[in-house]
C-alpha cells in the first residue's frame, strides 16, 4: 500500500495548526444589528415570529444600543413601527415620527461610537404597506415614491443617521435622495442601497415585527428570486447613482449573488440575514434539532466566506460576544 501524495489533513490536525490557517474570521465591527421601536411602547415587547428579539420602546432602544456598542458591533440599523399610517407614509419624514424621534435617541446614546443607519424604506408607513404611494390604478408609483424618499432621507439625516439603508427598490431611488441630500448640504451622509433585494418569502417574521398589513406583493418592484444577472445590473445602477455600499438580501439563501456581487463591486458590500432566516434557525434549535450557536457562527461565516463584508443580523450582539 502506497502513502498518499497529499495530506490536506495535516493543516487540519490541531487547533493552533486551524487557527493559522483560517481563511475567514468574523469580527464583531463586520456586524450590525437591525433594532425596532415601537410609538407609544412603554416598554419592550416580543415579536412572535421572532423570538428574543422586541420592538423597544424609547428606553429600551437606548439601553440596548449601549449594550451593542459594549459588545462592539459595526452599526445599528433602525426601523420604526408607528402607531398609525396613511396612504402616503406621512409618518416617514415627520420629525416626530416614531422612526425620527428613535434616531435621535439612538445617535444622542451612541454618538459617533458606533454607526447610526436609519432604514429608509415608506412600508412600515403606509396603510396599504407597500414600499411607495399608490398612482390611481393602485399600482406603486415609482417617481412619485422618490419625492417622498427625499422628504424622509431629509428628515433621517437631520435626526442624526450617519448612513441611510435605501431598501425600496425603487428605479434611481439613489441618484434622487443623493441629489436631496447634496443639495442640502448633507454631503457626508453615506447611501447604502439594497442594490439586490429579492422579492423574498423570508420577509414573513418581519411583517410581524413592524405590524405591516401589505395588500398584494411586492413582485413589482423586488427581484424574482431565480434571476442573478439582473442583480448586477442592480448594483452597477446603483454605484453609478452614488451608492457608497451595496447589500444583497437575503444572504444564506442568495449567497451565490453575493459573491457574484463581490467579485464585481468596487464599494464594500453588504448581506443581510434576514427575519426568516434567524425564525429558521430558533425554531430548529428550539425543536432540539441543531446546535443554535454552531449553526448561527456558521451561517454568518459562510456569508463572510462568500464576500460580504457587513451582516446585518439579530444575531449581532450575541455573535460580537462570542467573538470577543
Ligand atoms: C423594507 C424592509 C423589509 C425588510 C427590511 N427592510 C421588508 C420587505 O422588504 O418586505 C426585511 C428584513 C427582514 O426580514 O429581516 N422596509
Amino acid at each position: 500500500m502506497g502513502f498518499p501524495a497529499q495530506r490536506p489533513r495535516r493543516l487540519r490536525q490541531s487547533p493552533a495548526v486551524r487557527r493559522l490557517v483560517s481563511e475567514t474570521r468574523l469580527h464583531p465591527a463586520d456586524l450590525i444589528l437591525p433594532m425596532f421601536v415601537r410609538e407609544g411602547a412603554a416598554e419592550p415587547l416580543p415579536i412572535r415570529s421572532m423570538p428574543g428579539v422586541v420592538q423597544h420602546s424609547l428606553d429600551s432602544l437606548e439601553k440596548a444600543a449601549v449594550e451593542a456598542v459594549e459588545a462592539g458591533v459595526g452599526g445599528l440599523m433602525l426601523f420604526g413601527v408607528p402607531s398609525t399610517r396613511d396612504a402616503v407614509g406621512s409618518g416617514a419624514d415627520d420629525p416626530e415620527g416614531i422612526l425620527n424621534v428613535g434616531l435621535r435617541r439612538l445617535r444622542d446614546a451612541v454618538g459617533d461610537d458606533t454607526v447610526v443607519m436609519a432604514d429608509l424604506c415608506l412600508d412600515e408607513f403606509t396603510d396599504h404597506g407597500h414600499c411607495g404611494v399608490l398612482d390611481a390604478a393602485g399600482r406603486v408609483d415609482n417617481d412619485a415614491t422618490l419625492e417622498r424618499y427625499a422628504a424622509m432621507g431629509l428628515a433621517q439625516v437631520e435626526a442624526g443617521a450617519h448612513v441611510l439603508g435605501l431598501s425600496g427598490m425603487m428605479d434611481g431611488q439613489v441618484g434622487h435622495v443623493r441629489a436631496a441630500l447634496d443639495e442640502a448640504g448633507h454631503t457626508d451622509t453615506i447611501l447604502l442601497a439594497y442594490a439586490a433585494k429579492y422579492a423574498s418569502g423570508f420577509f414573513g417574521p418581519f411583517r410581524d415585527a413592524v405590524e405591516s398589513a401589505l395588500e398584494g406583493d411586492r413582485t413589482a418592484y423586488q427581484q424574482d428570486p431565480g434571476n442573478a444577472v439582473e442583480a448586477l445590473r442592480e448594483v452597477r445602477l446603483d454605484i453609478a447613482e452614488g451608492a457608497d455600499m451595496v447589500m444583497v438580501k437575503p444572504a444564506l439563501p442568495y449567497l451565490d449573488i453575493v459573491s457574484a456581487v463581490a467579485a464585481e463591486s468596487e464599494v464594500p458590500v453588504s448581506a443581510y440575514q434576514v427575519s426568516g432566516e434567524y425564525a429558521m434557525i430558533e425554531a430548529a434549535a428550539a425543536a432540539g434539532m441543531i446546535d443554535r450557536e454552531r449553526v448561527m457562527m456558521e451561517s454568518l461565516t459562510a456569508i463572510h466566506r462568500a464576500g460580504a463584508q457587513n451582516i446585518l443580523t439579530y444575531y449581532a450582539v450575541e455573535a460580537a460576544r462570542a467573538l470577543r
